[in-house]
């Protein structure tokens, strides 16, 4: 009988010492063992963004959320609940669904039929003889949520509190009424570049200047990435507008990352004359939801792979899909109100902004990594006055790549 030495690839890891204040050595960026590691923390650990409730509205309506070797199929059953499978069959394995978004009316695997309730269970099995009790029999469960019209899965075992993001996001993303949304455009790209690099460059405008002159069109480079600047014109923009958003209803508040959670959710103003984040700051849809005839940008950030603004007109979501230790999958979503004609959406202007922001983006990163991999790489000072931010996620990466420091309250097991 031979023996087997198993050992996960992140078990022989020795991770880099890092300085706080300076980007991280190249390994954390170029070491498989590292996003191996990664994932069975960072990523498990957490609720991590699947997509949007309006997606999913319909009996058997379902996407698939992917990420490492695990994919989950989120479906409405006929009862209006929303569920989340692991995509694996329980006879031996198999994937059940392929297509990532899809209605159906049963869960069947494609190998043997095996077919599934929309809830899980068992229901069809053929050939497997009288003793076969398939009652017991229903597919893996994986936690999942619904907060103002987006979706959240963990794979953890334990899944951490949801409810401060929950009560925070809801109270500020509610009214734009994300629920009664359409996806009416969606773009994928592949970038060259850890996941990272992306994230770390979304929670910077230090490059914004220079970088992305649609972007600030419509966008003060002061306050959208927590930037602790002073600057007078940006401050009384800022407390005009919180008083024009309360007496709309609204509740703005700047929530960043409390306790150590993994969300930052933020109203903010756009420029004199902008009602949406458009080139010439006129909408480009009909208005979504309840939030007055001028209610700025919101933005939420729910690490380690999501951000979106809701607009009044218009909402873009962005999530990230590491899918190697130098590739990231990016799939941006634009949403308007479900009852918007296509006639009433100008599509070319809805998607100018952020088309050309996250392709310059992309480049940047694709930049970055390239210089990250080079034997050339030392990591570098970040600046304490407009990346304070970066160093905020990494240090919530590092306690979270570690299993250190505070960490959220633990709820029961996870439910629908
Ligand atoms: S693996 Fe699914 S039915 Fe056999
Ligand atoms: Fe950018």
């Amino acid at each position: 009988m031979s023996e087997l030495s198993i050992a996960p690839p992140s078990a022989q890891l020795t991770l880099a010492p890092t300085t706080p204040g300076w980007s991280l050595p190249a390994s954390y960026y170029v070491d498989e063992r590292v996003l191996a590691l990664e994932l069975e923390t960072v990523f498990l650990e957490g609720w991590l963004f699947a997509g949007h409730t309006c997606e999913v509205t319909e009996p058997g309506q379902y996407l698939l959320f992917e990420i490492g070797d695990d994919s989950v199929i989120v479906v409405r059953d006929t009862e209006g609940v929303l569920h989340a499978h692991h995509n694996v069959c329980r006879h031996r394995g198999s994937r059940i669904r392929d297509e990532p978004r899809g209605q159906v009316r049963a869960l069947m695997c494609p190998y043997h039929q095996w077919t599934y309730g929309l809830d899980g269970q068992l229901r069809a099995a053929r050939l497997m003889g009288d003793g076969f009790a398939k009652g017991g029999v229903r597919l893996g469960a994986v936690a999942v949520r619904e907060l103002a019209g987006l979706v959240f899965v963990s794979l953890a075992e334990e899944p951490p509190s949801f409810a401060p993001m929950a009560t925070a996001v809801a109270a500020q993303l509610g009214p734009h009424r994300l629920e009664s949304a359409r996806v009416v455009h969606r773009a994928s790209y592949s970038v060259r570049a850890n996941w990272k690099t992306l994230v770390e460059n979304n929670r910077e405008c230090y490059h914004c200047r220079s970088n992305h002159p649609e972007f600030l069109e419509s966008n003060f480079e002061f306050g959208s990435h927590g930037d602790p600047r002073r600057n007078d014109s940006y401050d009384d923009a800022l407390a005009t507008a919180y008083d024009r958003w309360r007496s709309d209803g609204l509740q703005p508040a700047d929530v960043s990352f409390p306790d150590g959670e993994s969300f930052r959710v933020s109203r903010l103003p756009l420029r004199d004359g902008f009602v949406t984040e458009s080139m010439d700051g006129a909408p480009v849809a009909p208005p979504m939801g309840e939030v007055g005839p001028s209610p700025g940008s919101l933005r939420l950030i729910t690490l380690p792979t999501m951000w979106a603004h809701a607009n009044l007109d218009y909402a873009m979501t962005t999530r990230l899909t590491p899918v190697g230790v130098d590739r990231t999958d990016v799939e941006v979503c634009f949403l308007v109100d479900a009852d918007a004609e296509d006639s009433d959406v100008d599509l070319e202007r809805l998607t100018t902004v952020w088309t050309a922001t996250s392709e310059q983006d992309w480049e940047l990163c694709e930049a970055n990594a390239a210089g990250i991999r080079s034997r050339g790489y030392l990591p570098g000072p970040l600046s304490p006055v407009v990346e304070a931010s970066v160093q905020h996620f990494l240090d919530w990466y590092l306690r979270r790549l570690t299993g250190s420091g505070p960490r959220t309250p633990r709820t029961s097991a996870p439910s629908a």
